[in-house]
């Protein structure tokens, strides 16, 4: 189930345009922000990790700010879907970044893919989830490799 098929991409790409590309940084931030409290209620100990950014002041300029960081990561991936050698740098790039961020672990790759999992389909009724699945595990294995 770990193959992200062309169909699969340009299904993904499809439903991401009319979620998340097309749409406002608030909207963005909104369903960032949804994902990180459904991976923290489930991985309670990722938590801690965000303190630099004010996890614990969810509404401050700071939190939004990685959100906003965060979000524009995912849509950066999902645009690249189709230059495989400029979406393997980029996979490269933020695999390096993580690793700089010590307590990083695959678990909580894993756990952010299932909590995409669940906070999409409320935000898009037509959601492909099967598709989703597929892809995202490869976007966050090669991104969580080498943690
Ligand atoms: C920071 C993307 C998943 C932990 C970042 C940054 C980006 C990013 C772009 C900012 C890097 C910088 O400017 O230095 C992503 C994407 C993810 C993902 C696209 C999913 C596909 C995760 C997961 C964790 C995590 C699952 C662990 C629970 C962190 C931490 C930081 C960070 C601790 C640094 C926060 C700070 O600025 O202090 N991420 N990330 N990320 N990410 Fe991720």
């Amino acid at each position: 189930d770990d193959c992200c098929s062309a169909e699969d991409r340009r299904e993904i790409q499809h439903i991401w345009d009319t979620v998340w590309s097309s749409s406002f940084t608030d909207r963005k931030v909104a369903i960032a922000g949804a994902v990180f409290k459904d991976l923290f209620h489930h991985y309670p100990s990722a938590k801690g990790l965000f303190e630099r950014v004010k996890v614990a002041e969810p509404d401050s300029g700071e939190y939004h700010s990685h959100l906003v960081r965060v979000a524009n990561g995912l849509d950066l991936l999902i645009n690249l879907f189709q230059d495989t050698q400029v979406l393997d740098k980029q996979l490269a790039h933020l695999a390096e970044q993580h690793i700089l961020r010590k307590g990083v672990t695959q678990q909580f790759f894993k756990g952010i893919g299932e909590s995409f999992a669940r906070v999409f389909p409320q935000v898009s009724s037509c959601f492909n989830l099967e598709a989703w699945n597929r892809c995202f595990h490869t976007l966050a294995d090669r991104i969580s490799r080498d943690l």
